[in-house]
């Protein structure tokens, strides 16, 4: 396994991200170019536009995390790149390098499931982590809670019916006219701790429904509502906001996570309340996807996970966020299990995937 060098590439959304990762999980190198820029200018993420950029980076991004690593692609034993979910564009651009890189230097290739990574990579990072094991996946296009039993084993125990909790992250951010040249998850986060989070009554999401689904749609309209009853001009920056005003905005924030985050203290307990009948060997609980690297959240949910004598683990911020360690490690315990892809030929014209 120590031989085992596996490139990993990731293009599903707006981050450009590759890495190069030993079977033994040492990660020799990581880089993600983000599109942060792009998504403040135009509020969003466009497809086409994100396809561009993908493609404006990618050969530099593979090569820088050749060279960080000291290797050339004819060290490498396989290829990852991520196949989906995401936008069909911009994993288009990851796919046809990775076949690139993979039909030149004959190498097999280990097609990667988003979500499975943003899962698995808890694996590299708590060596302990044995199946069966839970996740919780939260990132701005998905929420999942699924029941781990091995692996590409896994059942879901619950998703969202409309928005991630990311996503309501992002909309908050953006209608309380905050920074958005980085996400709005850490922009939230931040103003949040100087908010009064009891300030603000939201309700918490599907109260009456006693499953593990999730809806953070009614929430985004609460707080958009919200903003729009209170008399603040959002168009002013943060720093240059009034005391008042800055008051006001971060009561809404912490009033938001702290339903937000409510919401999905209530779903884990319940799942994992399911998860043991299934399984009750289950010992851990892993919270992954951007989110994920919020310290709110995690600490919420760490008292969940310790009052049911289950353990946290989450992997630390950068592996939380799409990255390629989570895509190249996912090729790794793949590979290790005799599921690749045999190299494909060389010459292949550039319009198969
Ligand atoms: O996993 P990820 O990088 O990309 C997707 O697969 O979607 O997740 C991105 C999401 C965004 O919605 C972003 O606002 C959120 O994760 N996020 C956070 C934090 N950092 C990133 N949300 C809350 N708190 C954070 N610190
Ligand atoms: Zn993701």
């Amino acid at each position: 396994q120590d031989d085992l060098i596996v490139l990993g590439i990731e293009t599903s959304c707006d981050d450009t991200a590759a890495a190069i990762v030993r079977g033994n999980g040492e990660i020799l190198s990581q880089v993600v170019s983000s599109q942060a820029d792009l998504l403040a200018q135009y509020g969003g993420v466009a497809p086409k536009m994100a396809e561009e950029a993908h493609l404006q980076v990618i050969d530099k991004v593979v090569q820088e995390a050749l060279d960080k690593a000291k290797l050339t692609e004819t060290n490498l034993s396989a290829v990852a790149v991520t196949i989906g979910p995401g936008l069909g564009l911009c994993l288009r651009v990851g796919v046809r390098k990775a076949r690139e890189i993979a039909g030149s230097c004959n190498l097999p290739i280990i097609g990667v499931h988003h979500m499975e990574a943003h899962a698995l990579v808890a694996r590299l990072t708590e060596r302990e982590l044995q199946f069966p094991f839970m996740a919780l996946l939260i990132s701005g296009g998905h929420n999942l809670l699924i029941l781990a039993r091995d692996l590409g084993q896994y059942v879901q125990l619950g998703t969202t019916i409309d928005d991630a909790v990311g996503e309501a992250y992002d909309k908050t951010a953006k209608w309380l006219g905050l920074d958005l040249r980085r996400s709005g998850g850490p922009a939230i986060e931040e103003l949040a701790r100087e908010g009064d989070a009891k300030s603000v009554k939201f309700s918490t999401p599907m109260k009456q429904h006693k499953d593990c689904n999730f809806s953070y749609a009614g929430l985004k309209t609460q707080v958009r509502l919200a903003i729009e009853s209170k008399n603040i001009n959002t168009t002013i920056p943060l720093s240059s906001a009034s005391s008042e005003d800055r008051r006001i905005r971060a009561d809404i924030a912490a009033s938001f996570q702290r339903v937000a985050v409510l919401h999905l203290e209530e779903r884990c307990e319940r799942a994992i309340e399911w998860a043991l009948k299934i399984e009750p060997s289950v010992k851990h609980l892993v919270v992954s996807g951007g989110v994920a690297s919020n310290q709110y959240v995690r600490s919420r949910l760490d008292q969940v996970v310790k009052k049911n004598s289950l353990q946290l683990v989450c992997p630390p911020p950068c592996l939380c966020t799409d990255n390629g360690v989570m895509v190249a490690w996912t090729g790794i315990e793949n590979f290790c299990m005799g599921r690749f892809d045999p190299p494909p030929p060389a010459d292949e014209p550039e319009d198969i995937v």
